[in-house]
């Protein structure tokens, strides 16, 4: 009986494992929205064929398949047509065998190619792929084919292009303020640090504006830093904007993460995101006479007799970047 249970769930495991790469079988991860063809092809090869042609993985001698650019040029050497090329890969793709076989070394070295259940569609774009563009191979590769056939063609074709890189509104707009944020921030921090508050308010009356707009000029964007209670009376909030401010003071009181606003209008992009206060705000927002020195309180009143800048603690909304771009091409 004991016997009899043993054997049979060998039988059972044999089963199961006959079964298992079908069902375990990792499916990739969706190709279709891919911008062009020939990145289809790129990832599609990558995901499908390089978990054992892939370049770069391991020494020659630790390698499971050959790379794939010994491959390509294996049936460059054969078929000098990009149709025969690619109808020979798909062939030999379809039913591995050693009469198909262009890679007798490879074969001799790793043993015929598995037989794999590939969809031909996907084959074809990446033997197209394959044909078409230079693809990435092993540093070794060049010297060992060149011993051997002395044909530097191997891996002909296009450069691949380069991935555009999607351009995502909130992403820009994010882009715009912060590194806007930073400049003025580190040049202000730098001022106060080398010259104290005082010069630093002069810096913020010359320099905010020309620092803030080459941030517009570099980003073609039209970057602003606009207030419910503006300092500079330029910087007075319109409608809209003091609109969104309120949102984000109630935000900010609430806590918790902070979206930007976004919409979009005629192809532009109106983009906002607060303007928070910490302490280092305080020497020249805070209270007059409390954490603003008496002379810097003079300093701000003669270049701002209008100010209505002070009054701030931390974490409070001081305003907001108010950004302007064109839309990104392929956003909707
Ligand atoms: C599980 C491992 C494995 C995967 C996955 C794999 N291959 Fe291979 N392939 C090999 C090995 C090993 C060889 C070398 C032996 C041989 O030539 O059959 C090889 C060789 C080849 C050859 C040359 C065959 C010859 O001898 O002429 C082609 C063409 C090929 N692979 C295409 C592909 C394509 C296209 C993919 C992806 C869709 C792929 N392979 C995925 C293991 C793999
Ligand atoms: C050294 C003094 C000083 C410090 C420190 C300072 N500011 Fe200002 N801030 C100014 C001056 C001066 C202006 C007006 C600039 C102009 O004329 O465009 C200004 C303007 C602004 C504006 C534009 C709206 C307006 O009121 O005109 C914002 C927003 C702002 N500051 C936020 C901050 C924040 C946030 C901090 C801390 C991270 C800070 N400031 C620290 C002096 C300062």
């Amino acid at each position: 009986m004991k016997q009899f249970s043993i054997s049979l769930l060998v039988v059972l495991l044999m089963f199961s494992c006959k079964q298992g790469p079908k069902t375990s079988e990792g499916e990739p991860g969706p190709v279709a929205q891919l911008a062009t063809s020939s990145e289809e092809g790129k990832k599609l090869m990558e995901t499908k064929c390089y978990l054992c042609h892939n370049p770069s993985v391991g020494e020659h001698d630790q390698r499971i398949g050959p790379p794939m650019v010994a491959v390509k040029a294996h049936y460059l050497d054969a078929y000098q047509d990009r149709e025969s090329f690619v109808a020979a890969i798909m062939e030999f793709v379809k039913s591995p065998s050693e009469d198909n076989s262009k890679m007798r070394g490879a074969v001799r070295r790793f043993g015929i190619m598995p037989t794999q259940q590939f969809p031909e569609d996907e084959v074809r774009k990446i033997a197209e792929y394959l044909y078409d563009f230079q693809i990435d191979e092993p540093d070794w590769f060049r010297e060992h084919w060149m011993d051997r056939r002395g044909d530097s063609l191997y891996n002909r074709g296009k450069k691949p292009e380069a991935v555009p890189v999607k351009q995502i509104p909130k992403e820009m707009g994010m882009k715009y303020a912060l590194e806007t944020k930073k400049v003025l921030g580190k040049n202000l921090m730098g001022t106060i640090q080398n010259k104290g508050v005082e010069e630093a308010v002069v810096f913020c009356n010359e320099q905010a504006y020309p620092l803030t707009d080459s941030m517009s000029t570099n980003f073609n964007a039209r970057i602003k830093r606009v207030s419910d209670k503006p300092r500079n009376p330029e910087n007075a909030a319109n409608t809209t904007e003091l609109a969104h401010i309120e949102t984000f003071k109630d935000q900010v009181a609430a806590g918790g993460s902070i979206e930007p606003i976004l919409t979009e209008e005629d192809g532009k992009v109106y983009f906002y995101y607060p303007i928070v206060t910490n302490s280092m705000c305080l020497n020249c927002h805070g209270t007059p006479g409390k954490t603003i020195q008496p002379q810097v309180v003079q300093h701000l009143s003669q270049l701002y007799p209008d100010d209505k800048a002070t009054g701030y603690d931390v974490d409070e909304v001081r305003g907001i970047w108010s950004i302007v771009f064109d839309a990104p091409a392929d956003s909707n």
